[in-house]
């Protein structure tokens, strides 16, 4: 029966079981610490991507870390046989979602790219694991779907909304999970709404490599301060903050690794759709983050205050208590040690995988 395929719905589960999880973008910033986590916890990953924001290069680095070769497939997760071919050859117990774009300026110009990446993927993935019978997943959501209304900390039963079309992705994929776990045929699901995902793992392995012009505050801090880019432009200074500079919630990635780990050996019960925040409940000002990295790097950050950056919103962080409370997580790292690991990461790689 589908529960004897899958222990881990009763709670079975312990290190030695060896549960093979599919982790989709598993080459990517978050994925690539997720793999080394749940190596690290007793899981099997095994990963699909596409390359399209990752290297190959990612993954030898974490096969040299962690000392194993996870099976892996290069394709998109819209590709219906590759997936279908996945689930025959592995006894995949649960998967982790993360494949998906993610660039909010991006998203407004080629919103049709976005919801067909983003939605079509998802979409195949459940129609796969409903198929197959797997029932398991642990889905890569954002604190994006808090929109601009509200004041943080923001709490998960706030109502979904978003600003722009990477949002709305995340936002109706969340209403297409809940859907889907309300027919009571047995699905469990698990959204994570990171906030700010930062830092890099600690042996300077692995770490964020953007494409392009990374649109993010920390990677553009740290091609700075490596000499990559000459000077952070800080959009805006006049918001209603304590220096008026905007507020976030920086999760280190180790600790946002850690939490996918939590989130799956919580997976219990069928039936049961749930969102926990992925935090660290404190907000950090852009001219703090500055100077926690400066402090870090012994480099100076130069930065000029320009206009705000269209969709902005003043502040933004979690309350992380729900996380706390079920699935037992919290965020054990600083900003100053993801400064730390960010530099470590950056100065160790000043041209990410390419080096
Ligand atoms: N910032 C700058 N200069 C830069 C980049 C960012 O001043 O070059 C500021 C932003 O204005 C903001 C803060 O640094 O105040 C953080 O900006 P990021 O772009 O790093 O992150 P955001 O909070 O804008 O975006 C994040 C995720 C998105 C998600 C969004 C809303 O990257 O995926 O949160 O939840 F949609």
């Amino acid at each position: 029966s589908l529960h004897d395929a899958l222990p881990i719905y009763y709670g079975h589960h312990s290190k030695a079981d060896l549960v093979k999880v599919l982790v989709t973008g598993g080459a990517g910033y978050i994925g690539t610490h997720t793999v080394v986590e749940l190596l690290a916890a007793g899981y099997e990953p095994v990963i699909v991507d596409d390359f399209s924001n990752s290297s190959p290069e990612a993954l030898r680095r974490v096969a040299h870390l962690t000392g194993v070769e996870s099976p892996f497939y290069e394709a998109d997760v819209r590709n219906r046989d590759v997936l279908e071919r996945i689930f025959i050859e592995h006894n995949i117990h649960a998967v982790i979602h993360f494949a998906g774009l993610k660039s909010v300026g991006e998203s407004v110009a080629e919103p049709l790219r976005y919801y067909s990446t983003n939605i079509d993927s998802t979409l195949v993935l459940l129609e796969t694991m409903q198929k197959f019978g797997r029932s398991n997943l642990v889905f890569s959501s954002s604190a994006t779907v808090y929109g601009n209304a509200g004041t943080p900390p923001f709490t998960e039963d706030l109502p979904r909304q978003s600003t722009n079309p990477y949002g709305w992705t995340k936002a109706m994929i969340e209403q297409i999970l809940e859907d889907v776990v309300a027919t009571g045929h047995g699905w469990s699901i698990t959204a994570l709404r990171y906030f700010n995902p930062v830092g890099a793992h600690p042996s300077g392995l692995i770490g964020e490599d953007p494409n392009n012009i990374p649109n993010n505050l920390m990677p553009y801090i740290s091609q700075v301060a490596v000499g990559r880019r000459k000077q952070l432009a800080i959009f805006g200074g006049d918001y209603d903050t304590p220096d008026g500079t905007g507020v976030r919630d920086y999760i280190h990635v180790v600790d946002l690794a850690k939490a996918h780990v939590a989130a799956l050996n919580h997976i219990e019960h069928p039936d049961v759709y749930k969102v926990y925040n992925i935090g660290t409940g404190i907000g950090v000002s852009v001219l703090e983050v500055v100077a926690a990295f400066e402090k870090a790097s012994e480099q100076p950050v130069p930065y000029a205050i320009v206009d705000r950056r269209p969709g902005d919103i003043a502040s933004c962080y979690a309350s992380p208590d729900l996380a706390r409370d079920e699935l037992g997580w919290e965020a054990e790292r600083s900003i100053d040690e993801a400064c730390q690991d960010s530099w470590n990461w950056q100065s160790k790689n000043p041209n990410g995988f390419q080096d």
